[in-house]
């Protein structure tokens, strides 16, 4: 499994190279527009719970790879609430009609970002091995601290200015994520000796690069995002600002 851990570990380093990471970090932008792809994550941030609930987990297990995945699917199977709670804070609560909303959810803008619980379903689904679905979770709790990290320092940052904490995108998210939920303790040094067959091994070299092409994808759209929709009117693109301009 080191091969693998370590495969993660260059595809995290990728994934840091990314123009979302990056206009991430540039200081000369405000904090608050350098999380302005918050509503394009809301499928995947939303999606994932269920992934967690009713995907990963996979109840009851003798197996300790398995039980393993179960004690993370439940640390985070309802950080959507998190998610939730600073859409409201950080101001992206705006009020729209709701078929607009499901319109927004379901458009080819967000289609990359709700596409990503989907395709690592169908992964952990075709692939029964817990070594396998073992791979799988640890890439995406990669991804998860690649980005959670960065948006933890803009929160510190935001926290400072307008007196509020956020837990999805704060520092606490970071920490959870990276931290060991009660019955994980020692457990890198098991998962890092676990012994693989080749063809295992090769295989979830495949299943890793697919996790990470999938975030890769969504990190890509969340940066068109950025480029299409302001931070005022969220949900509305430029072109149909003007259409509904040309409507009054
Ligand atoms: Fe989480």
């Amino acid at each position: 499994m080191k091969d693998v851990l370590a495969l993660i570990r260059i595809k995290k380093q990728e994934l840091e190279q990314l123009p979302l990471l990056k206009y991430m970090e540039d200081e000369s932008i405000e904090p608050l527009q350098r999380l302005a792809w918050i509503p394009c994550l809301a499928p995947f941030a939303m999606n994932f719970g269920d992934l967690n609930k009713f995907v990963l987990r996979q109840e009851p297990s003798n197996n300790k790879i398995q039980q393993i995945i179960n004690i993370h699917t439940y640390e985070d199977d309802h950080h959507w609430q998190w998610f939730l709670e600073d859409v409201q804070k950080l101001g992206f609560d705006h009020s729209i009609p709701f078929s607009k909303s499901l319109k927004f959810m379901w458009s080819e803008e967000t289609q990359k970002t709700r596409l990503v619980c989907h395709k690592i379903g169908l992964l952990y689904t075709f692939n029964t091995d817990p070594i396998l679905r073992l791979a799988i979770s640890e890439a995406i709790e990669a991804t998860g601290h690649v980005i959670l990290y960065r948006t933890a320092q803009i929160a510190k940052k935001l926290t400072e200015s307008r007196k509020q904490k956020y837990r999805y995108f704060g520092q606490s998210h970071f920490d959870v994520e990276t931290g060991h939920p009660i019955g994980t303790e020692n457990v890198e040094e098991f998962i890092a000796t676990l012994e693989l067959s080749e063809e295992t091994k090769n295989k979830a070299f495949e299943l890793v690069e697919a996790v990470f092409t999938a975030f890769t994808e969504m990190f890509g759209e969340c940066m068109e995002y950025i480029v299409n929709y302001s931070l005022e009117q969220p949900y509305i693109k430029p072109i149909d600002k003007k259409r509904e301009l040309a409507i009054l």
